[in-house]
């Protein structure tokens, strides 16, 4: 099984300074930089776009794991892909069909993720569980960061882990933090995207160690 890995969510940043911000996540012990896709449309929210990662991506390896809230994800895809995204998650409510979108995303040589929301049964993206590489499940209602964890994402995690097998990569999203993400790894998640309890906090390398250690057990 993939090993806990905590990835920080680029919303919480500092966006006036983003290349400090990648080279403090690095010097923190930083693996993947986890890239929250808005687009006003589908979320009630505008972040940035395949500009910007493409930016991002000149100043560092690190994985981009790059979640797409949008809306005719179809689309845009080809700019995700070419900006130099490494994982690439849709919506399961953006899209009515995901598995071309998925096998598109693999075909490129990325790996393939499907995000669904709080109020999305796990029934709903059970048929696409094949063609993921990555399941991300919504742990608040896409949009902002600093929302409380719903632990309805509990249950869902177990259902997934059972579904899909001990390799499949899990990834839980939104309310993260040290009071959330040992419940979280015993259901069965292995990445934990974390924003506000890695930026709010003065120390980034103390918080992921921390992070991670209680991911561990
Ligand atoms: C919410 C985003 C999350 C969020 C995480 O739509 O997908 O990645 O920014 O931030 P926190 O950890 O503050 O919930
Ligand atoms: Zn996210």
């Amino acid at each position: 099984r993939h090993a806990p890995l905590v990835a920080p969510s680029m919303l919480k940043c500092d966006f006036g300074n983003l290349h400090r911000e990648v080279e403090l996540l690095e010097a923190a012990g930083a693996q993947m930089l986890h890239l929250d896709v808005m687009d006003g449309h589908f979320v009630p929210n505008l972040s940035y776009g395949p500009m910007v990662i493409e930016r991002l991506r000149s100043l560092t390896d690190l994985t981009f794991d790059a979640h797409l809230m949008i809306s005719q994800p179809a689309r845009y895809l080809d700019e995700y892909i070419e900006a130099g995204c490494d994982w690439i998650t849709i919506h399961a409510e953006a899209e009515d069909d995901p598995l071309p979108l998925l096998q598109r995303i693999r075909d490129a040589g990325r790996l393939a993720g499907l995000a669904f929301n709080p109020g999305t049964p796990v029934a709903d993206i059970e048929q696409a569980l094949p063609a993921c590489d990555l399941v991300l499940v919504m742990s608040v209602e896409p949009g902002f960061g600093g929302q409380a964890f719903n632990p309805i994402a509990l249950e869902k995690v177990r259902q997934v882990r059972q579904l899909a097998g001990a390799e499949q990569i899990i990834s839980i999203d939104g309310g993260i933090g040290p009071s959330t993400i040992a419940d979280s790894a015993t259901a069965g998640a292995n990445v934990f995207v974390v924003g506000s309890a890695i930026f709010d906090e003065p120390d980034y390398g103390a918080a992921i160690s921390d992070l991670s250690a209680r991911a561990q057990g």
